[in-house]
């Protein structure tokens, strides 16, 4: 019998479109000689069609893994995971904790810090803030300000000045309640595949050359005007050193399935910092994940298969624990 597999994707987040091209590769990528594909369409209000999954256990006999294609807020942040979590349900990428931490710059930063892991200085604001200016005093200009919990770039902005930070801010904070203030980097950007659970492996990295000051939206997913360098062009020493820190960045979020992790490489000092981790990271036609493993030796097909295997195994270990003395 082939194995059942749900597709959920779509989702009431700012990258609802995004998540509509991502799904759209994978369902036609799905091997259908091995899966019977159903799809889940979550519109942007949240509604579900056909209908949504229950909370419940076995209240979806017709579904063996489910994998969520959700970028962004109520579908990357651990909602969705823990919902099939309830559920009962084996399902593709991090669990709840690992998505939750991974989806919030500061949390994922904090995890970072107590391991020694290499990030830019920052701080982390509640959208209250009274004097922003004196709460990022100890940061040079430029900053980056970002909403702490969002992705595709959306809220965040380069910050030459104070005038620009109070703006900047004031933007962010429309998105989040939280608002993140780090030291702007000038260097070059990077980004690497990781795939695994207790053993997880990074692919060969690539760079992202913006056409733009930096890579924001429009650079991500309308323009396709950046540049990409696959494999990046580092040292080899350089390269490893980026692969290793991907590999512990993951670990260190509790990452499980698969997740990008994005990197800036400091032009003066020539040192690599963990910008952020993604755990449902983009799968449009142009988007860097698959086109890393591709290019590590995984073929798109085989790279989903492989995350189906992750999910039922990690399903597998679950049920395999118990929950009740
Ligand atoms: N500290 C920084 N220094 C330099 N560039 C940055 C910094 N933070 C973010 N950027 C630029 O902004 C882009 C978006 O920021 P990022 O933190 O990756 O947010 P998102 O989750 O929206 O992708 C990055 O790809 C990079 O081009
Ligand atoms: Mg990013």
């Amino acid at each position: 019998m082939k194995l059942r597999v749900a597709v959920v994707y779509g989702g009431r987040s700012g990258e609802h479109e995004i998540s509509v091209r991502s799904a759209r590769a994978i369902l036609a990528a799905l091997d259908r000689d091995k899966y019977e594909v159903s799809e889940y369409f979550i519109d942007k209000e949240g509604k579900w069609s056909p209908g949504p999954i229950l909370p419940e256990p076995a209240a979806q006999p017709d579904i063996d893994v489910v994998f969520p294609v959700l970028h962004g807020t109520f579908g990357e942040d651990g909602t969705v995971q823990g919902l099939l979590e309830l559920a009962g349900l084996a399902y593709v990428g991090a669990g709840v904790l690992g998505s939750a931490v991974s989806m919030d710059k500061e949390m994922t930063k904090r995890v970072c810090a107590e391991r020694m892991l290499p990030i830019v200085d920052f701080v982390s604001l509640p959208r209250s803030t009274a004097n922003v200016a004196e709460a990022c005093a100890a940061l040079p200009f430029p900053v980056f300000v970002k909403p702490a919990n969002l992705g595709s770039s959306v809220g965040i902005s380069k910050a030459h000045n104070t005038r620009e930070l109070e703006a900047a801010f004031a933007l962010a904070a429309e998105f989040d309640r939280k608002v993140i203030v780090e030291r702007g980097i000038v260097g070059r950007e990077f980004e690497c595949a990781v795939l695994g659970n207790e053993a997880p492996a990074a692919s060969l990295p690539c760079e992202i050359l913006p056409s733009r000051e930096f890579y924001d939206y429009d650079d991500k997913y309308t323009l396709d005007l950046a540049g990409i360098q696959l494999p990046a062009d580092l040292p080899p020493a350089t390269t490893a050193e980026l692969r290793r820190l991907a590999v512990a960045c993951y670990r260190a979020v509790e990452c499980e399935g698969m997740a990008r992790v994005d990197f800036l490489l400091e032009n003066s000092r020539g040192k690599l910092f963990i910008n952020e981790i993604n755990t449902i990271p983009g799968f449009t036609s142009i988007s860097m994940y698959p086109k890393m493993w591709e290019h590590s030796g995984v073929p798109f097909p085989a790279l989903l298969d492989r995350l189906i295997e992750l999910a039922l195994d990690r399903h597998r270990q679950r049920n395999a624990t118990r929950f009740t003395r």
